[in-house]
């Protein structure tokens, strides 16, 4: 079956702990009643820096978005879920996948609507990279 908009995310959303939800308003629409990408963006970032924050023990900073993909608009009134799972940890580096999901206002179902790539970089008080702790076992 050829993927469209309204089937990317019909597998369901990931069983893992929301790392964010939030409630689509229309100061973040555009006159069309659609989301801005850079909204989701910027929630897809905070959601990515909860993870990277937790394997990192303490602050992060955002270095690189990759592999971002829109594959359905997010509207109004849509509840909206970040989902962060870190992918990968280098030597300062948090690699975070990230899948947004939205329930449509007044429909059960939900979509996934955007997932994407972001990488943290651990950092010490004056702002260097500093190496990650540990993973635990
Ligand atoms: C993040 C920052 C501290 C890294 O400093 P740096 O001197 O470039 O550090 P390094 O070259 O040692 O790289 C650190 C790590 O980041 C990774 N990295 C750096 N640039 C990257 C990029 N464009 N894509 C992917 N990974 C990258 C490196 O591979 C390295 O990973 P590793 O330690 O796991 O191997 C610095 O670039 C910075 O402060 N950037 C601005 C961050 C910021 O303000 N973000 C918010 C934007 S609004």
């Amino acid at each position: 079956m050829t993927e469209t908009a309204e089937t990317a995310g019909s597998e369901g959303p990931p069983e893992a702990e929301p790392a964010l939800r939030t409630l689509a308003m229309p100061a973040d629409a555009n006159p069309n009643g659609d989301i801005f990408g850079g909204w989701v963006l910027a929630q897809m970032d905070l959601a990515g820096g909860v993870a990277a924050a937790r394997r990192a023990g303490g602050r992060t900073v955002t270095v690189a978005v990759e592999a971002m993909r829109f594959h359905a608009p997010i509207a109004v009134g849509d509840l909206v879920t970040c989902y962060a799972r870190v992918a990968r940890s280098g030597r300062t580096s948090i690699t975070v996948a990230i899948e947004t999901w939205a329930r449509r206002r007044r429909r059960s179902e939900e979509v996934k609507v955007t997932e994407g790539t972001f990488i943290y970089v651990a950092i010490d008080e004056a702002g260097r990279p500093r190496p990650l702790p540990e993973e635990p076992v």
